[in-house]
């Protein structure tokens, strides 16, 4: 077969999938908080958390951003400080910041309201085609498909396509394979972006076996025919991250911890850290480095080191809890109170914050 004859037969199952997965959904929908008042404020912030993060981890994020942020106006208002504490373990804190970038942009431009437009989506920041396509299709009933890793699954197992799928080309050609078969109902576009993402996440499963014996789609998927689910979606192993070795210093005074702002750009930038620096140090180097600060170390005690895996780089770090004699102004020095309320600190210390008995 050349080319053009795998593509028609790619739409030929493409085109047939749509009736018995819409059907199919309407039986299966998981009741989730983003489904049951639909608005497009409510599909832009639930589909930018869901980008990365877990359905489970994202519904108490969803509940208490909505309660800080009701309105596309009140985002637009944030507060940095309080953007970030409310976004504070889910990670990629870019995406909150471009939240309150295109909130401002909708104020501006648009009084208040997402367009019911996929170009007009696509100039907000941090609204890409996945995005641009889920808020089209799902909140305007837009014929825009939303290719996430999900829908990436789903379309190359059932059409058994071998295509990287961590290539941008792959994306744009399996949107533009969904896009010729949408449904053109409103209420069905809408639809049919759910009914791929549930199948994605619940039966056309990422780890382990894909449950076919209750897909929909089984008599027509190929990969099942051929028995070669496994083998897609193809995704060859990321290449290596930089590893940076850091020492972490949970300084306290009295009740008081030292905190730290992080540079306003970068890696974390604007959020609070404990003070580190970016190498191993023993016992007695942390002690001395910590003298030559200015600090008086009356007590120094290693706690469990800790890892954190960020996208292209990974934080390995070895803790100290260290007791000092006076606060040096240059931290902020903070109770166990306030960095639980107040400071936004990443989930990248999540083990140290747990030291102070904080979980996030
Ligand atoms: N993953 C991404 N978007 C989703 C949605 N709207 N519902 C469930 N899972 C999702």
């Amino acid at each position: 077969m050349n080319i053009n004859q795998i593509m028609m037969k790619n739409q030929t199952i493409l085109n047939e999938m749509t009736a018995p997965l819409l059907y199919w959904y309407q039986g299966a929908a998981r009741d989730l908080p983003w489904r049951r008042d639909v608005t497009p404020y409510h599909v832009w912030i639930s589909e930018i958390m869901l980008q990365q993060t877990r359905v489970e981890a994202v519904k108490g994020y969803y509940a208490r951003f909505l309660e800080a942020f009701p309105t596309v106006e009140a985002l637009a208002a944030a507060d940095d400080d309080v953007l970030n504490k409310v976004w504070q373990g889910l990670g990629y804190y870019s995406r909150a910041r471009n939240l309150k970038k295109a909130a401002i942009r909708l104020v501006e431009d648009y009084d208040g309201c997402l367009p019911a437009d996929h170009k007009a989506l696509l100039s907000l920041p941090g609204i890409g085609a996945y995005t641009a396509g889920a808020i089209g299709s799902i909140a305007f009933g837009l014929p825009t498909p939303a290719v996430d890793g999900n829908v990436l699954r789903v379309v190359t197992r059932l059409c058994a396509d071998d295509a990287d799928i961590m290539k941008q080309t792959t994306k744009d050609t399996v949107t533009a394979a969904l896009a010729e078969i949408y449904p053109e109902t409103p209420d069905e576009a809408a639809m049919m972006t759910q009914a791929l993402m549930e199948l994605g996440a619940t039966v056309c499963v990422p780890n382990g076996s894909p449950h076919c014996e209750d897909c929909p789609l089984a008599s027509l998927c190929r990969a099942h025919a051929e028995g070669t689910e496994m083998n897609y979606p193809n995704k060859p192993p990321k290449k290596g991250r930089t590893v940076v070795d850091k020492t972490v210093f949970l300084l306290r005074c009295g009740d008081r911890y030292a905190i730290r702002k992080r540079p306003s750009e970068g890696l974390l930038s604007g959020l609070w850290e404990f003070p580190s620096v970016d190498v191993v140090l023993d016992e007695q180097g942390a002690a001395s480095y910590l003298r030559h600060c200015g600090l008086a170390v009356e007590t120094i005690d290693r706690i469990p080191d800790a890892k954190h895996i960020f996208t292209h780089i990974e934080w390995h770090m070895r803790g100290y809890a260290v007791c000092v004699k006076e606060e040096l102004p240059l931290f902020v020095w903070a109770d166990v109170g306030e960095i639980r309320d107040i400071y936004s600190i990443p989930s990248a210390f999540k083990a140290f914050l747990k030291h102070l008995e904080i979980q996030i």
